[in-house]
């Protein structure tokens, strides 16, 4: 089958030949019809998580996805030949991810029936950046009428996170730059605050200077975040993706710190359908390029101003 891996950390994704993987019991063979990318894909493929991970090379780059299942490994029971779904397709010891024409995945792992209305295309774009998202707004304990400022608002987690949180009745704050306004107002947010114009905490402190609830930090790595974390009242919490945060320091200031990792079940997936098909969420795509352009194209999307999510279709 045809995949995008790499032969070593470090080394350029390339489209290469491998051999179809076998499922395991318990697991169902995907025939992938496309893949999305985050962030964690290139990180990956750098070398910049090597300490947490003995991947077998090549290994094919990727996480999520969405395609139909080809077949099971013995004794799964909960999906068929035929049904079509989304999840992430990643064992790095097997040298396995999704970018690939084939993935594999637990029945009982992240894996859900595809949410009725999507294509692939868009079903793959919803595992980790939704996931995440979701997983912020559970860390916060977000309330209705709370405010919440969400940094790094226009990218793939950020979108989902506007929102995720304006469905719990969160008054959402979201950073935009230029042109990308309404982008964030027309997902849920009540106002918007531009990040290149100058320091965001200045420009929050501004227009709420009583404090606000909770910050979903998307970007602010650690040592930084001092100035986010004077937003919020007694009693508020900051969460960041990018392990930015020291909760006991937070804590003795009563302000709660969660530094969240994403935990992206099949009972979330298909949470996450349920919303999807009830037509409360939805997902934005930016770009889609064949499988034959995805190494180009990681280049590009590992640097790029994200405005929604960026896919890869494979095959047919
Ligand atoms: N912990 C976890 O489980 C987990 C899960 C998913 C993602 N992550 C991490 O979370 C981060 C975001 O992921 P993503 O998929 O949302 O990335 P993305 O799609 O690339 O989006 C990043 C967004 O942040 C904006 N941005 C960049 N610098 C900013 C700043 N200083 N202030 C405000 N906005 C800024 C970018 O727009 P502009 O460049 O135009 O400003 C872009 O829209 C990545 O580092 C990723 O690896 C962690």
């Amino acid at each position: 089958m045809r995949a995008i891996a790499i032969s070593a950390f470090g080394a350029d994704p390339e489209l290469i030949e491998v051999p179809e993987p076998e499922p395991r019991p318990g697991e169902l063979l995907v025939r992938l019809r496309a893949a999305s990318y985050n962030p964690v894909d290139t990180k990956i493929a750098s070398g910049a998580m090597k300490d947490r991970m003995s991947p077998r090379f090549p290994l094919i780059m990727g996480q999520d996805g969405a395609g139909v299942v080809a077949a099971v490994g013995a004794e799964v029971t909960g999906f068929r030949p035929g049904d079509e779904v989304y999840g992430r397709f990643t064992d790095p010891a097997r040298g396995l991810g999704a970018y690939a024409e084939y993935g594999v995945v637990a029945e009982d792992g992240p894996v859900a029936r595809m949410p009725k209305g999507m294509l692939p295309e868009q079903a793959a774009a919803v595992p980790t950046a939704t996931g995440t998202a979701r997983d912020l707004v559970g860390a916060a304990r977000l309330d209705a009428g709370q405010t919440v400022l969400i940094v790094g608002a226009t990218g793939g987690v950020g979108q989902q996170a506007i929102q995720l949180a304006a469905l719990r009745g969160a008054h959402v704050i979201a950073t935009a730059a230029p042109g990308a306004e309404d982008l964030v107002r027309d997902l849920g947010a009540e106002e918007s605050v531009d990040h290149t114009r100058g320091p965001v905490h200045e420009q929050v402190r501004g227009i709420r200077p009583g404090g606000i609830d909770a910050v979903f930090d998307l970007v602010t790595p650690a040592g930084s975040t001092g100035p986010m974390e004077e937003l919020l009242r007694p009693g508020g919490v900051i969460c960041s993706v990018v392990h930015a945060l020291d909760p006991e320091a937070l804590a003795a200031r009563e302000r709660r710190g969660v530094n969240v990792v994403n935990h992206v079940t099949g009972e979330v997936l298909a949470d996450l359908a349920d919303l999807i098909d009830a037509g409360r969420l939805r997902v934005r795509l930016v770009a889609r390029v064949p499988i034959e352009r995805a190494p180009g194209a990681l280049a590009e999307w590992a640097t790029w101003h994200a405005r929604g999510k960026a896919v890869i279709a494979i095959g047919a």
